[in-house]
């Protein structure tokens, strides 16, 4: 989408310009100032897709600029904004041709996206209605016949429309205009004109400069030999002046363009198939055909890798012999989708010849033309790393959402019996259990009693009073470790006080000690009404959760100020932050623990440069989420295999802004946002996304900068090979002063150990 913006006040176009990137992302903006800026932008670029114009310019108004867009004939929409208060004008416009108008006023920058769209579509839905007319260039010096000739086609052929052209300078002018072809669908010119060889014009225009656009010659009677050297030269027809010849004319014109329409067509498509070939050929994702049955009737190299088998063994196979089958027969779902729509799209899942499960999002459409037999094409890449570490991310933005609002809670009540129940509220939904309990430990006693409770159908479990060492709660308690027992009904020893959960029916259990200070405070139980098989992840959540708890207990029960009891509730988010940032990099394949490695390394630069113990902490939660950002980036350009386009790189340089949109809202992380913040930032100033120079970039973002770009490049990358250790180093000495701090730089390499050659 190309639009030209006019608009003199630079904040409200960089508003709008905001606005159009971040809703369409692929759209083309140029911005002119001024009534006489846009007019000079229009006479060079033909192409714009829409206008969008301020009604007051400097120079002029928006209402004229509309007028001189139509008058040049150009198939763009127009949309024009108005001030507050000035509608009148706005409607005015509308009256004189626009195909909409926005008023500035609050939040008109939310519908502009919108808007814009839907003018585009109405404009051309509204050219299509006029067909199309035929625009011919008519080059003619004899004035009986250029009267004759408009006034017969202004009769019989409407839908010509004639731009005359009379004098051979300003013939020859027009017809060598590079933009002829733009401007006009077919030329026709008078074989006679005084002082001018037509024949050498045809040349030029045709061999000479390779224009695009058809020629008919008109001679006079007796001249046909000239007519055959001019299609000899390339001309697309010609026509004697004999009687009656204007009534040939339209219909010979018609048929002159549709041919070169054709033959435009044609070289299109073979170019298109020859390019469709090496792709298919070369993709990385799988491309086959087969028939309505589901036998494959074709299939690329990617085919063989992604499914295991040999290309030739696949051409025997059918579709369900590595579908899977799973409830509600996805197979007939598939064929049956694409017999109705004529294409479908969605997921797939996928048996490997190993009996490895994949899931490939695919999409495929349906050729019935050309061929004896409807055949689909389907094209399939695979996805199942991408749908598991999205997955895991979602799991672990939400548990760390269950910290922030269990924390919340914490830091609102003072009363330990609310806080709990909000706390045990969380771990029974986040860890999928029916019932937890919380046993509290009384020092001066040693004994262990109920504090909270939740999802016990009696209430037998209030009534809990242990001994320390006694039964499961009190050996978690005594021996500060986990018990866990998957049935309960074959545990040894069993459950001592079995009568108080005596018609739960419980049969897996967790005992977890809640250790505060050292010292065992109390326990969390957990109980599940069928079997528990957790995976690593639940128990370290397990964990984490009774950690928390252990910290809100002790500081409920020691009043201490709260201040503390946040800062010491912010360890336990790291284990969680830490599972996030892993969860990152697996979206990025080829990125795996770099993360974990960049942290480190950042870390023992920390120490060589002196930065604070307290300050090492926030530096290291920055390392790990440094590319929090590229989590709005897209796949196709995160994941693409090559360099990056101009717009692609608009996308990816918003990732540290992104990273800082995130993290900003979330108060403990926020003293860490300068590693996701500055990373791209360099020392010589023409980093992003704020352009920092030298020492006013944070020290934190100036050290991790080397980290990251040594780590990134004796790494693979899905654009690039890994470069040789060698070449890192030389590259990162060499852009000391210019990407890097120079005093980092030696330090780094003071740290990695590369002397050797350094200076
Ligand atoms: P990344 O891959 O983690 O790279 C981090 C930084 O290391 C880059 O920041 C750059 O400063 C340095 N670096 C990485 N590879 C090279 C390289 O081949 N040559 C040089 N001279 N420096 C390199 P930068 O350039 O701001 O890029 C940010 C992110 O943008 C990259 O993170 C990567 O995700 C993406 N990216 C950069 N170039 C390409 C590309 O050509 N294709 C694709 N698909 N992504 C790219
Ligand atoms: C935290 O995540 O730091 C606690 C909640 C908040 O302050 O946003
Ligand atoms: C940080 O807070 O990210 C580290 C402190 C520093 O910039 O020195
Ligand atoms: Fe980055
Ligand atoms: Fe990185």
């Amino acid at each position: 989408m190309k639009i030209l913006y006019v608009e003199d006040d630079p904040k409200d176009a960089d508003l709008a310009l905001r606005a159009l990137k971040k809703y369409l992302p692929e759209v083309a903006l140029d911005v002119v100032g001024t009534y006489q800026e846009a007019v000079a932008r229009l006479e060079q670029v033909t192409d714009y897709d829409l206008v969008l114009t301020d009604l007051k310019l400097p120079d002029g108004d928006g209402i004229s600029l509309l007028a001189h867009v139509r008058e040049l004939d150009l198939p763009c929409a127009v949309v024009v904004v108005s001030g507050k208060g000035d509608e009148e004008t706005a409607v005015a416009a509308l009256k004189s041709g626009a195909d909409d108008y926005l008023v500035k006023q609050k939040d008109y920058l939310k519908t502009l996206p919108i808007t814009l769209e839907n003018a585009i579509q109405r404009h051309r839905a509204e050219l299509d209605l006029h067909a199309h007319p035929l625009r011919v260039l008519y080059g003619e010096h004899h004035a009986a016949d250029i009267d004759l000739t408009r006034r017969h086609l202004a009769q019989y052929a409407p839908f010509i429309r004639l731009k005359v052209v009379n004098t051979p300078p300003e013939i020859t002018q027009r017809l060598l205009d590079t933009k002829v072809g733009e401007k006009y669908d077919i030329i026709l010119l008078d074989y006679s004109l005084p002082g001018l060889n037509t024949l050498d014009l045809i040349k030029e225009m045709i061999q000479v400069r390779r224009m695009d656009v058809p020629v008919v010659l008109v001679t006079g009677q007796g001249s046909e030999d000239v007519a055959v050297q001019a299609i000899k030269l390339g001309a697309a027809d010609y026509v004697v002046k004999n009687p009656g010849y204007l009534f040939q004319l339209p219909g010979l014109l018609e048929n002159a363009f549709h041919r070169a329409q054709l033959v435009r067509e044609q070289a299109a498509l073979r170019e298109s198939e020859s390019r469709f070939r090496d792709l298919v050929e070369h993709s990385k994702d799988l491309i086959c055909t087969h028939d309505l049955d589901g036998n494959i009737l074709s299939a690329n190299p990617a085919s063989a890798r992604m499914l295991g088998y040999d290309l030739a063994d696949i051409l025997k196979m059918k579709l369900n012999d590595f579908l899977v089958l799973e409830a509600g027969n996805k197979y007939a779902d598939y064929i049956g989708a694409i017999k109705k729509d004529g294409k479908s799209e969605g997921l797939l899942f996928v048996q490997m010849r190993t009996g490895e499960r994949r899931i490939w999002e695919y999409q495929n459409s349906l050729r019935t033309e050309g061929v004896a037999a409807p055949i689909v094409r389907i094209m399939a890449n695979d996805i199942t790393e991408r749908k598991q570490a999205e997955e895991k991310i979602a799991l672990q933005i939400q548990r760390l959402s269950t910290l922030r609002a269990i924390d919340a809670s914490i830091a609102g009540s003072f009363d330990i019996r609310v806080t709990l129940d909000v706390f045990l509220q969380h771990v029974t939904s986040q860890l999928g259990v029916d019932a937890a309990i919380i046993l509290l430990l009384k020092p001066g006693v040693r004994t262990l009693a109920y504090a909270a409770g939740r999802g016990f159908r009696g209430s037998g479990i209030t009534q809990l009073h242990l001994q320390l060492g006694e039964d499961y709660a009190g050996t978690v308690a005594l021996e500060r470790r986990l018990i866990s027992i998957p049935d309960l009904a074959v545990a040894e020893p069993p459950f001592s006080k079995a009568s108080l959960t005596a018609n739960e029916g419980f049969v897996s259990y967790y005992g977890v000690p809640l250790i505060a200070k050292g010292q065992a405070i109390g326990v969390l139980e957990i109980f599940h009404r069928s079997r528990l098989e957790p995976d690593p992840d639940w128990l370290d959540f397990l964990n984490t959760l009774a950690g928390q708890a252990a910290i809100a207990i002790d500081s409920a029960q020691s009043f201490e100020n709260l201040q503390r009891a946040n800062l010491n509730l912010a360890f336990a988010y790291d284990a969680t932050i830490e599972g996030w940032s892993k969860a990152l990099d697996l979206r990025d394949k080829e990125t795996e623990g770099h993360t974990l490695r960049v942290t480190q390394l950042t870390l023992q630069m920390a120490h060589l440069m002196g930065i604070s113990e307290e300050d090492q902490i926030h530096l290291r939660r920055g390392a790990l989420l440094h590319d929090i950002g590229k989590m709005g980036v897209p796949d196709s350009i995160l994941l693409k295999p090559g360099p990056l386009t101009d717009e692609e790189w608009t996308i990816m340089r918003q990732h540290p802004q992104y990273a800082h949109d995130l993290i900003l809202p979330i108060a403990y992380l926020r003293p860490a946002l300068d590693i996701p913040w500055y990373h791209h930032e360099r020392w010589d100033g023409t980093g992003y996304p704020s352009g920092l120079k030298g020492e006013n970039i944070p020290l934190a973002a100036r050290i991790f900068a080397v980290v990251d770009v040594w780590d990134a490049l004796i790494s693979d990358r899905p654009y690039r090979k890994a470069w040789s250790e060698k070449e890192v180093f030389e590259y990162i000495r060499q852009q000391a002063g210019l990407h890097f701090d120079p005093n980092v730089v030696k330090t780094f390499l003071k740290l990695t150990g590369d002397n050797n050659n350094s200076a």
